[in-house]
């Protein structure tokens, strides 16, 4: 160990950033309440929330019927059809993080009369007094409703409609709570049950497993951990685009069907019309698929006239933008078929994919480190409650280690080095190492948690064999000019480039890998025309929410997890 950190001293940190992100204090406006001046209301409404929509709202139908009913003399539609078509003027809703998410924790609003709608969390029924925690997933704190018996609508916590699930409308006043929970509470003065919930409903207060709720996948948002994971979820996808947008970067839709593959690691779903749609799959003959003369799928029947699979990754139609526009990312689904069945792996993730021109290795490294700091400092800034809950709940000291990634520069080394430095481990790894295997998780962990206490550390210039064919050769003929960022817990995190932009390599080096070159025709013209040097990368956008949020697998940290196996909701 010691000497483990005797050796991570003598390694540089990451260069100096290219860019600069201005670490602007954004906040969201709506953790600040603006005065919003409610009026109070007399009925409640069932349907269409009128404190929020205008008064006037009458449907084309209704016109419609009018016109009919006016019997043959023309209806003037033109005037009315300006005034009364219109969609509604849209206005935000009042959420709970609006009442209880700024500074004051609601107290600014003491007095006001508003509503609320959310689903019950829980709700206690005693002699004088029902309180309800209504949740709305604004925020993870409910708020907290009080309600008497001369409630409007107080029948129907008597009837029993109002269980854990359901759906409500409140309407009361803000007043000081006297519970130690929180500051304030809604004192019910009107309560509309929108939709009653089943006795069976499976989230009660007791605590239940993950694995549990993953065969609840459709109702565990409305669970305290994953309405936190999908706000910080939100949360990264935001500070990303704003990262890159603040950057001068372009964002690219990539294409989901393609013909090529990427890494070239064979691991695709296909996307085919040769088998049929999923009305006919279940009685549908294997004898009717087309075949050529010789035995083969005839491939040249299917949809696309070729075989075609969903995208492994979107780098090669984003290099074709970054040649043309400079620096541009993709942000979209991947899939893999691979069946790795661990808590870091997917086979449908979310990809980010900077590529910037006119760079080498150090700017793309100096990009990732710097759009890395720049999104864990946003989550910190903007989603306090969020990270305290799972400071608390899910990795004690978890603020701490991302506050520490915000500030601290990172560790760079090569692919030989890092070799050298396992092998000088005193720790067992069921994976032995030598130079040119391929790292392995443990060893990815091994190298950021323990040699370098927690700090994420880019490795450089690993043997070609064990990287794909787009990546830019070394001079030293073994290597090329990659790298990878590996984080604790999660291990690989980033793995990127720079792009071989010599022509005449880049096709030895497809020839060496028996790829077929025609097909990469339109990959290789952009060598032809006007090549520059350019470099990217690409980062696992579940890893990346794991990472932040200190979930333990993947399949936590995204709404529906497709894995080998599992493909339900
Ligand atoms: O290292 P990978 O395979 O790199 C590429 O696909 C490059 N074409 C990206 C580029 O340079 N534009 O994948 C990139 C990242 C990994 O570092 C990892 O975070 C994530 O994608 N990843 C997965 N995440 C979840 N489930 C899987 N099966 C993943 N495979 C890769
Ligand atoms: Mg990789």
């Amino acid at each position: 160990m010691a000497a483990a950190a005797a050796a991570a001293s003598a390694f540089a940190p990451v260069p100096s950033l290219r860019l600069k992100p201005t670490y602007s204090t954004l906040r969201f406006l709506s953790l600040y309440p603006r005065p919003t001046t409610l009026v109070p209301q007399s009925k409640p409404p069932p349907l269409s929330f009128t404190p929020f929509l205008p008064r006037r709202r009458r449907s084309f139908c209704t016109l419609v019927a009018a016109a009919l009913q006016s019997g043959g003399t023309k209806p003037e539609i033109s005037e009315t059809w300006k005034t009364e078509t219109r969609a509604g003027e849209f206005r935000k809703k009042l959420k709970v993080v609006d009442i209880k998410g700024g500074p004051d924790e609601g107290l600014d609003r003491l007095g006001q009369t508003l509503a609320v709608t959310g689903w019950v969390r829980t709700f206690r029924v005693q002699s004088s007094v029902t309180f309800i925690e209504v949740n709305d997933g604004s925020c993870l704190s409910n708020m907290q409703c009080v309600l008497g018996s001369d409630a409007e609508g107080y029948d129907q916590v008597e009837s029993g409609s109002i269980t854990n699930g359901a759906s409500i409308w409140v309407q009361g006043v803000i007043a000081t709570s006297q519970g130690s929970k929180q500051k304030v509470e809604l004192k019910v003065n009107k309560i509309v049950v929108i939709g009653k919930s089943d006795p069976s409903y499976p989230i009660q207060k007791k605590r239940v497993s993950r694995e549990f709720l993953r065969t609840k996948a459709h109702l565990r948002p409305r669970t305290n951990t994953f309405g936190a994971v999908a706000r910080v979820r939100n949360a990264l996808a935001y500070a990303t685009h704003k990262f890159f947008q603040e950057n001068g970067f372009v964002w690219v839709s990539s294409p989901i069907i393609t013909s090529s593959d990427c890494e070239g690691a064979g691991e695709q779903f296909c996307v085919t019309t040769l088998i049929p749609s999923s009305r006919e799959v279940s009685d549908s003959p294997v004898d009717g698929i087309p075949k050529t003369k010789d035995g083969r799928i005839d491939w040249s029947q299917d949809f696309f006239g070729k075989p075609a699979f969903l995208t492994v990754s979107g780098q090669l139609n984003a290099e074709t933008y970054a040649t043309a526009l400079s620096d541009v990312y993709i942000f979209g689904p991947t899939f893999r078929a691979e069946n790795s069945n661990t808590a870091r792996h997917l086979a449908e993730f979310w990809m980010i994919e900077p590529e910037l021109a006119f760079a080498d290795l150090n700017d793309d490294m100096a990009c990732a480190t710097a759009y890395l700091q720049y999104v864990v400092r946003h989550v910190l800034d903007n989603c306090k409650e969020d990270m305290d809950f799972f400071n608390t709940w899910i990795e004690k000291g978890i603020i701490d280690r991302l506050s520490n990634v915000a500030e601290k520069d990172f560790v760079q080394l090569t692919y030989t080095d890092a070799v050298e430095l396992l092998l000088r481990a005193k720790k067992k790894f069921e994976f032995p190492v030598k130079w040119g295997c391929d790292l392995q998780s443990e060893h990815e962990r091994y190298l950021t948690e323990e040699a370098f206490s927690g700090c994420p550390v880019i490795v450089r210039d690993y043997p070609k064999e064990i990287k794909a064919f787009y990546m830019r050769q070394n001079d030293d003929g073994k290597t090329v000019a990659a790298m990878d960022m590996l984080v604790p817990r999660v291990g690989e995190l980033i793995g990127g480039s720079q792009r071989e932009e010599r022509l005449e390599k880049l096709e030895d080096r497809l020839d060496e890998l028996k790829l077929n070159k025609d097909s990469y025709w339109w990959y290789l013209d952009l060598r032809r025309y006007g090549s520059v040097p350019h470099a990217g990368f690409g980062l696992g956008f579940e890893r990346l929410v794991q990472f932040a949020t200190g979930i333990e697998n993947i399949r936590d940290v995204i709404p529906f997890p497709r894995t080998p196996g599992s493909s339900e909701f």
